[in-house]
């Protein structure tokens, strides 16, 4: 297959949905995004990495980050099952409905609550829950100077009632082993950090491998790969999961940012990257690519 075509061609189909989506701005340091912005990556097992538009910009990962914390809180082979879900919530990602009816266990490890609670666990496996997600993404992206956008973060704290409250409503079932000051700062350090869609393409490829990293290491096992690329593809873009399976049809976390990273098991990652939204939180621009990519090319779980 002639990669580079490919992604020019979904590129290309999925520029005119741009201008259908809202920059996210309850955030108001991601307000300034350019909703024009748009980049594509793909990068394969085999280690071929390619792009087209804006797939070397940096931007804010956002809730992609929340892949990275439940696989290395998974990592250390210390079950997190127990303190969160592994069900499609169907409500936003910042939704606080279900958290007392199910006596503070979240529903799934991607809403804003389950990821607080993985973010603590790694926090206590750790000691430095956002400095864990960006020395990884840094070693497998090969990037060094991927880091923490500290006035995204700051931005988030500031406006981070939605948060507080529901880790304070977590803390209060005892489901957190740290103080939530804590575990929301290395929430927000590690959703504030700024990676390129070609960063973060060769950074997710582990899940493509079953597992192993790119020095070969092995950071989950087979089954556990397995598990995660399922989650994601039940949970990873919230209430419009079932949509994004439908068009798309593989694994995929979004973020705020408008960034998507989707794994093609055994095959590799693709990474999508637009500021406008839709309602559900994910980019108009990423959905679309990554949809006129899968199907031109059959590349898909399915
Ligand atoms: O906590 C928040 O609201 C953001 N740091 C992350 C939300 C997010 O990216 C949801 N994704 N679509």
């Amino acid at each position: 297959m002639d990669y580079q075509l490919e992604l020019q061609r979904a590129h290309e189909a999925a520029r005119p949905v741009l201008a259908t989506g809202r920059v996210a701005d309850y955030i108001p340091a991601l307000g300034a995004a350019d909703p024009r912005a748009f980049g594509l990556a793909l990068a394969t097992v085999d280690g071929e990495v390619h792009g087209v538009g804006d797939w070397e910009a940096r931007f804010s990962i956002q809730s992609i980050s929340k892949l990275f914390t439940l696989a290395l809180a998974l990592a250390t082979g210390e079950p997190v099952w127990h303190r969160v879900g592994r069900e499609p919530s169907g409500t936003p990602f910042n939704s606080l409905v279900q958290l007392e009816a199910e006596h503070g266990i979240p529903r799934n490890p991607f809403i804003n609550a389950g990821a607080v609670v993985v973010t603590d666990r790694l926090l206590s496996l750790t000691g430095d829950a956002a400095g864990a997600v960006r020395e990884f993404l840094r070693a497998e992206s090969g990037n060094p100077a991927l880091d923490t956008d500290l006035a995204v973060a700051a931005s988030e704290a500031e406006h981070g009632h939605r948060n507080a409250a529901l880790a304070h409503f977590i803390a209060s079932y005892g489901n957190l082993e740290n103080p939530v000051e804590a575990v929301l700062g290395h929430y927000y350090a590690h959703c504030a950090i700024a990676a390129s869609c070609r960063d973060l393409a060769l950074a997710g490829l582990f899940l493509a491998r079953h597992g192993l990293r790119g020095d070969g290491s092995r950071v989950l096992s087979r089954s556990d790969a397995k598990r995660v690329n399922a989650v994601l593809l039940t949970c990873g873009t919230y209430d419009a999961a079932g949509e994004f399976a439908y068009r798309v049809g593989l694994p995929g976390k979004s973020g705020v940012g408008g960034g998507i990273l989707a794994v093609v098991p055994g095959r590799g990652t693709l990474c999508a990257w637009g500021p406008a939204l839709d309602r559900a939180g994910n980019s108009v621009g990423a959905v679309a690519a990554l949809d006129a990519f899968t199907t031109a090319t059959g590349w898909s779980v399915f």
